[in-house]
């Protein structure tokens, strides 16, 4: 039997049931108790029940049906091209991140398909060229958004510019000026001021085919067309040429700045009737940022149904962020369903993922030992080989007291995010290592943003699979690797040389060290 069979009987027996829960369910909240996690509604249950079925469901963290036991996702490595799908740890459950993991040790893999769990078959893959960008789009690092759900150990998927997902031809999607809802779960900690980290309904032909022909989600710091109070990041809708905070383009006070670690974002649209809500994904209910009439030459919509994941309509995409889970509905959620669903959301208990031992707390020095059999000896080293360069070098207790200090590093908050890492040397000098023509440098924080972006590293599990790997926060599909002993940001394959797929992942893997100064 194909897994759409059966999904498509077991939805059947879910509608039956879905009364009874709902009711049980809503007994759960009014006594204030947590729904569990053996709960037999999840965000797509609640949905149906209420008459507005969810008619996408993407998610590489979880089922977003009770019923569900489809894979998850599809991740492709480099080393041979292969694929393998990721599948719930049991029905209804979280991901089995285990199978990504072991697939993909010692070489790089991408996410290549995130499925549709609702049976419309309404799957996300590499986004094509548009109006806006070449394509296709580079495809997310399926490594780089380690997080817990549920306590497991799942994946994200961490857009950086250049990525983006879509789905030109749909079944089911709202087309025309029909009702719909849209939510997703965000890292509120990662975006940018780029066009258009969007999840929701698009052009079909990949071009901006004017006003209304799109309503997505937008998550970002983007002001040229629409923001509200603080400095962003904020929920808006991208409605094709304006992401809008409110009734009319530019500032709306209505909308706060949103930015809890797992937050979620939801766009309702209607008949010349719209919504914005908000709010943390760990806890809480959701406030409503905007409720009401569409902005003047948005009245009567004219959806096309594609979907995007990372982009904007016509696939501009220079924008950051990190999805974990998001639907879109047949019809317009009532403001109960939408709290049924945040409460279930709360439920996972989405949680930062911690390294084993994580040796990448603020204010440690460390040194870092390259691991490749060749160079053992050798460690990350400032100065090397020439005065402004990074490379690794080999350094011993009985080394200057100038090489052992280029050889040390004050780990210090990631300068564009917190929740990685900069490397500043312990020379004295304050300067930390960046990237540039992705080569390593020493270099003081001039300040900008695209210096705090070069110099921010996210720490995760070693390529090789022990120690650990840097992936650069910017371009998350290459990581501090040492090449002819120069330092650098490589991809596992790539246009460079130091990309070369032969020892890449020793090369990108380190050992931390006692620091040597
Ligand atoms: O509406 C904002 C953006 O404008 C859309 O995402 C894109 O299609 C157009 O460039
Ligand atoms: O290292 C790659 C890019 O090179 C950096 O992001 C930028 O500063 C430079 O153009």
């Amino acid at each position: 039997m194909t897994v759409r069979a059966r999904l498509r009987h077991t939805k059947r027996g879910l509608l039956v049931l879905a009364a009874t829960v709902t009711l049980a369910l809503g007994g759960l909240l009014a006594s204030g108790a947590t729904p569990s996690r053996a709960a037999t509604q999840e965000p797509c249950d609640i949905y149906a029940a209420a008459g507005t079925p969810c008619v996408a469901a993407h998610s590489t963290t979880r089922a977003l049906y009770a019923a569900y036991d489809g894979a998850l996702y599809q991740v492709k490595r480099a080393s041979d091209g292969t694929t393998t799908n990721v599948y719930p740890l049991t029905t209804g459950g979280y991901a089995n991140s285990a199978t990504q993991d072991s697939f993909c040790a010692n070489t790089y893999c991408t996410i290549t398909e995130i499925y549709d769990q609702s049976g419309n078959g309404n799957n996300l893959t590499d986004a094509p060229a548009g109006g806006a960008a070449g394509g296709p789009d580079i495809l997310a690092n399926a490594a780089a958004a380690p997080t817990t759900a549920g306590g497991h150990k799942v994946y994200g998927v961490f857009i950086s510019p250049g990525m983006g997902y879509r789905d030109d031809s749909t079944k089911n999607i709202a087309t025309g000026n029909a009702s719909e809802g849209e939510y997703a779960v965000l890292d509120g900690s990662h975006y940018d001021n780029g066009c258009c980290f969007d999840y929701g309904n698009a052009e079909t032909n990949n071009d901006d085919d004017g006003d209304g022909t799109m309503e997505a989600i937008n998550f970002g710091n983007e002001t040229t067309w629409g923001y509200g109070t603080g400095s962003g990041p904020w929920i808006m809708a991208d409605l094709e040429n304006g992401l809008f905070s409110g009734s009319a383009a530019g500032y709306n006070s209505n909308d706060p700045t949103t930015n809890y670690r797992f937050t979620t974002a939801m766009i309702e649209g209607g008949a010349n009737q719209w919504a914005i809500l908000g709010g943390n994904a760990d806890s809480g209910s959701l406030a409503t940022d905007y409720s009401g009439v569409r902005p003047s030459g948005y009245t009567t919509m004219k959806k096309q149904g594609a979907i995007i994941l990372g982009i904007g309509g016509d696939n501009s995409d220079s924008s950051a962020g990190t999805f974990y889970e998001g639907v879109m509905t047949s019809g317009y959620p009532s403001s109960s369903t939408e709290a049924s669903v945040q409460a279930n959301i709360v439920s996972v208990g989405y949680a930062n993922y911690t390294l084993p031992s994580n040796p990448f707390t603020s204010g440690a020095t460390i040194s870092l030992k390259a691991t490749t059999p060749c160079c053992t000896s050798d460690y990350l080293t400032g100065d090397y080989p020439s005065s402004d360069e990074v490379g690794a070098d080999a350094v011993t207790s009985s080394s200057s007291t100038t090489l052992k200090e280029d050889a040390t590093w004050i780990v210090r908050p990631g300068l564009a995010n917190t929740n990685c890492i900069s490397f500043e040397t312990d020379n004295g000098s304050g300067d930390y290592i960046r990237h540039y023509n992705f080569e390593l440098y020493l270099e003081p924080n001039d300040g900008t943003g695209q210096f705090a972006l070069d110099a921010t590293f996210c720490p995760r599990a070693g390529n090789s699979g022990s120690n650990y790997s840097f992936m650069s926060y910017n371009y998350s599909y290459k990581y501090i690797r040492h090449y002819n002993y120069i330092g650098y940001v490589a991809s596992d394959g790539g246009s460079n040389t130091w990309d070369a797929s032969s020892l890449w992942y020793e090369d990108t893997t380190w050992a931390v060290a006692t620091a040597l100064s």
